[in-house]
């Protein structure tokens, strides 16, 4: 099929790329002329595994000009969503794509599909994107298609989860369009639910913040394990064999980041309060999580007074395999240890970087040198970090590393 995406971002890369994988004519649509020139150039603009092989292989080209996606039978609308001061999510990305692609659509010929991949409050596509394509005077449901499918991909993962999906969701405008999206799918063998717009928009809310809240909670109980004398890990390894709980997201620990768990709690707990509602458990999941990161500094503090301290930090990106620092627990763990007056080491393996961009002022070193401070917070789970000698230094563990037990004086976040 001749398909496009509107949004080079983390999703629209991974959906294009892999589309064009299985046979697929893709174009990718962004404003950002480096980034196209990078996937014309088949450099892929992200760190993400299989996804530099997939735009060499595939048939896969980019551009700026909308014009070049006016044969496409299907469109995804891929482009970010982001947060404005922690609390308001911005959809004029959104909006602004989909007057565009209506533009597309009134020199259109044929009827396509525009399918909406971009995590969106529910409603969103009914009361926002379907009006924002309707003013180039083309009809949802008469002149086009309108499905909202939700992806699930984990950075680091995306190309495999992409290519492997536990389930497929289709939100529809009507059975039309789904079964037109449901072509592209075909290959796949996962369970496919098909439901309306607003019910595919709030099952991504509502996974999404299911995970968060396993974490929390599992922190909570990890909190409660450290002062009994419990390990919560072995308390977690019981509670996994229950099979109505199961093992996964049950790795105590520092919290939750990333560019999805966060923000899609947040977005959920706007939805509520819009209609009047006050989500008691997810805003404490959000608490939780904020609180969890300042108790690895609280630890830290017990063991020695932070002013004027050399203090090594391992671990910035929010998990391990990927560069992205977004709403990583080393970001607020930085601003507390820096308020209280220490000063700062930090090594990650590949997300210097972009940490640089935010805290140009600390010093950054090879993870050696950083093992050298005062003390050091482990705070991503990077595999590499279990193969240091920790031995004589004082460790404060947000991730349970095995090795840096060995440590002078070791304390793990909730063990
Ligand atoms: C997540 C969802 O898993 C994915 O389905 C979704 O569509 C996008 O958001 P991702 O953001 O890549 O994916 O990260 P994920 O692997 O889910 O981890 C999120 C955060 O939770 C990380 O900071 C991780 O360190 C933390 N985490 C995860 C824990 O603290 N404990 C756990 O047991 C699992």
């Amino acid at each position: 099929m001749r398909i496009s995406v509107v949004g080079a971002g983390y999703v629209g890369l991974v959906t294009g790329a892999c589309l064009a994988k299985l046979g697929n004519e893709v174009t990718l649509i962004d404003i950002d002329e480096k980034r196209v020139e990078e996937v014309n150039n088949k450099i892929s603009p992200i760190c993400e595994e299989g996804l530099g092989e997939l735009l060499n292989s595939a048939h896969i080209e980019a551009s700026s000009n909308f014009q070049k996606i006016t044969d496409s039978e299907v469109i995804f609308i891929c482009v970010g969503t982001p947060c404005a001061d922690g609390e308001f999510i911005l959809l004029e990305q959104v909006e602004k794509a989909s007057k565009e692609v209506g533009q597309v659509l009134r020199a259109k010929r044929g009827y396509c599909v525009v399918c909406v991949k971009s995590t969106v409050v529910p409603g969103a596509t009914e009361e926002i994107i379907i009006p924002a394509l309707e003013e180039s005077g083309r009809k949802a449901g008469k002149d086009f298609g309108i499905c909202m499918s939700p992806e699930f991909l984990r950075e680091g993962r995306a190309v495999y989860d992409f290519m492997n999906p536990a389930r497929i969701i289709v939100g529809e405008y009507d059975g039309r369009s789904g079964s037109i999206l449901l072509k592209l799918y075909r290959s796949f063998n996962a369970p496919i639910l098909r439901t309306n717009l607003k019910t595919a928009e709030m099952i991504k809310l509502a996974s999404n913040t299911f995970l968060a809240a396993k974490i929390s909670l599992i922190n909570e109980i990890g909190n409660i394990c450290k002062h009994l004398g419990i390990d919560v890990y072995e308390v977690a390894e019981g509670m996994g064999l229950d099979e109505r709980i199961g093992s996964k997201f049950l790795n105590a620990g520092v919290g939750f980041g990333g560019s999805c768990l966060p923000k899609d709690l947040m977005m959920l707990i706007g939805s509520a309060k819009k209609v009047g509602y006050a989500p008691q458990i997810l805003e404490q999941v959000l608490n939780l999580n904020e609180a969890q990161a300042l108790r690895l500094v609280e630890l830290l503090r017990k063991n020695l007074p932070l002013k004027g301290a050399a203090i090594g930090v391992l671990g910035l990106a929010f998990k391990p395999g990927t560069d992205d620092i977004r709403e990583s627990r080393a970001i607020k763990i930085v601003e507390a240890l820096l308020q209280e007056g220490a000063a700062v080491k930090a090594y990650d393996p590949i997300a210097v970087e972009n940490f640089k961009k935010l805290f140009p002022q600390i010093e950054y070193g090879t993870k050696e040198e950083v093992l050298n401070s005062d003390a050091v917070l482990i705070i991503t789970e990077w595999d590499e970090f279990n193969e240091l000698n920790y031995k004589g230094k004082i460790v404060i563990d947000g991730r349970r590393i095995p090795r840096a037990r060995e440590a002078r004086i070791y304390e793990g976040i909730c063990w």
